[in-house]
């Protein structure tokens, strides 16, 4: 079964649910747990009227004050009474299974939320036994913070506590205290905290800032660099990045192994091709995001040249992790649509889906979602307050799912958490559902196809163009299989001329948004494609 290359996390799809937005079942205006169950046809019903995907990653649903929507962490072992309970969440694990789909959670280690009885205990007084278990330090000598580091979120990330005079540190708001990874005893709670979700039947878990759990032992100052904000103004050589990361992510990979056809997919804070190939592989990490690909613009040079800069860097037992979004960036539609958001939502999920690689969706962009307006007075993300109104925060791309075109969008009967966006009687499962020319029924077409076909699966990757300038074309091939792809990212009509001779000249359309399927096409050294067209094509 395991032979590694087959294993299910690099050939499965994965979907990325935000709970909160996904599905309300009781009507106040939150996501809830029984609400995704209600909704797991729609991901998977093993046939290809549903979307087909192989897993789900759930963003944070454990008690939590919401100060970080979640990812402040009260009590790693059960359910926010908002998402409803470890009952809710072992059916929801039990009928997933049934459906065919894993279930990764998120595990947020670098902090805590302040509620945590952790760092209750922690801040009681400097005697406490848990005091180490988060970063205290006396004000430097000078008076103030005891270093240079600054918040991600804004500000410096030293909060200066009252009643035991020191500071502690925070990476993210003062109500996200990090927690101490050299205390050995944290790091045995934190491992217990992955086996009691290992034990309860849960497939792997997400990673929340998994590079930054180590911070420099002298805690030295940051060097400065030219930037905007107070965080993007230093070198972060000391609050993140540290050597002992290696020697953790040995030991998970060992837990996780230990229970058989686990995996866990890093999120890297600044991360790019070549740091990540330092954290994942064999006896490292399974997945880490390649955030370097959602950085490029809507050009295929450029996601050409990304892919290509991942691969090189793969390291020993390494396998690239594409995705285009997710909670915290603006969704793709918003930054390539333009005028063509149709068009190009299905040019970007063809790429996404026939790369070499695990591609990880985000809610919403199966149905063409693009961000949502928040009015000022709703915003509810922490750093959106505090940058608006040149950071508007990441409220827009956590707006509900709408199911259909009633009042709440088929999300909830009640008031949305967040305002549905404006286009919803348009955009929505629904009406998609009805659509063959949807955005949704073009993903569903696309997955089905990934998962008949090895090639794609799990092939081996060749692009055919040097430098593309009109679209894409590369092959997927395995011993038994090769496949072909070729995407036009603009909308005139163009040619692409080949760089490399094709292994076939007749051609077969396995999928296509203007050619229909077994449609056969004699090629040379050119393919021929309509304004944003998709082509996936096997040797006749
Ligand atoms: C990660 C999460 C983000 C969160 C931050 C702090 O980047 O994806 O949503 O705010 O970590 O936990």
């Amino acid at each position: 079964m395991n032979n590694g290359f087959s294993a299910w996390w690099r050939e499965g799809v994965f979907y990325q649910i935000y709970p909160r937005s996904f599905a309300d079942s009781d009507g106040d205006g939150n996501g809830d747990l029984a609400g995704i169950l209600a909704h797991l046809d729609h991901l998977n019903d093993g046939t290809p009227s549903s979307l087909g995907i192989d897993a789900i990653w759930l963003s944070p649903i454990y008690p939590s004050p919401m100060d970080d929507m979640g990812y402040d962490v009260a009590d790693y072992c059960d359910v926010h009474p908002m998402f409803g309970s470890l009952a809710d969440f072992d059916r929801l694990l039990a009928a997933a299974h049934q459906h065919g789909i894993r279930l990764l959670m998120d595990l947020v280690f670098n902090h805590t939320s302040y509620l945590h009885p952790w760092f209750q205990e922690s801040r009681s007084s400097r005697e406490s036994p848990k005091r180490d278990w988060y970063l205290w330090r006396d004000a430097s000598p000078r008076g103030g913070p005891p270093n240079n580091w600054q918040s991600v979120f804004g500000g410096r990330a030293w909060e200066w506590d009252e009643t035991t005079q020191q500071y502690y540190y925070h990476m993210f708001l003062p109500q996200q205290p990090d927690l101490n990874w050299r205390n050995p005893a944290v790091r045995e709670a934190l491992y217990e905290v992955m086996r009691f979700w290992l034990e309860r039947g849960v497939d792997g878990f997400r990673l929340d800032v998994v590079n930054a759990y180590f911070k420099d032992a002298l805690f030295r100052d940051n060097p400065p660099r030219l930037g905007l904000r107070g965080y993007d103004r230093q070198k972060h050589l000391y609050d993140k990045d540290q050597p002992e990361l290696l020697e953790v992510y040995a030991q998970m990979r060992q837990i996780l192994d230990s229970y058989g056809e686990r995996m866990c997919v890093g999120e890297m804070l600044d991360g790019n091709p070549e740091r990540n190939a330092r954290y994942c592989g064999d006896g490292k990490l399974h997945l880490v995001f390649d955030f370097n690909f959602t950085r490029q613009p809507w050009h295929p040079a450029a996601f050409q040249r990304a892919v290509l800069r991942n691969e090189a860097n793969l390291p020993p037992g390494g396998w690239p992790c594409y995705t285009l979004s997710n909670h915290d960036i603006s969704r793709h539609l918003s930054r390539y649509g333009g005028r063509y958001p149709k068009e190009r939502a299905k040019v970007a999920a063809a790429m996404l889906l026939t790369l070499r690689g695990t591609p990880f969706l985000y809610q919403g962009e199966e149905i063409g979602m693009k961000d949502g307006k928040i009015p000022y007075a709703q915003i509810q993300d922490p750093p959106g307050k505090r940058y608006y109104p040149f950071y508007k925060g990441r409220d827009p791309v956590r707006t509900p799912i709408p199911w259909d075109n009633s009042q709440g969008g088929g999300f909830t009967t009640g008031k949305p958490w967040l305002p549905l966006n404006s286009d919803y009687r348009q955009v929505n499962v629904a009406a998609q559902r009805e659509d063959p020319n949807s955005v949704f029924s073009f993903y569903r077409k696309l997955i089905w196809a990934r998962k008949a076909s090895s090639a794609l699966r799990r092939g081996a990757f060749e692009a055919l163009i040097q430098r593309p300038r009109d679209g894409l074309a590369y092959l997927r091939q395995t011993e038994e299989q090769t496949v072909l792809v070729a995407l036009n990212f603009f909308a005139l009509p163009a040619t692409l001329q080949l760089d490399r001779p094709l292994p076939s000249q007749k051609w077969r359309t396995l999928l296509g948004t203007h050619r229909k399927e077994d449609e056969e096409i004699s090629l040379d050294r050119a393919i021929p494609l309509e304004p944003h067209e998709v082509w996936i094509a096997t040797p006749r």
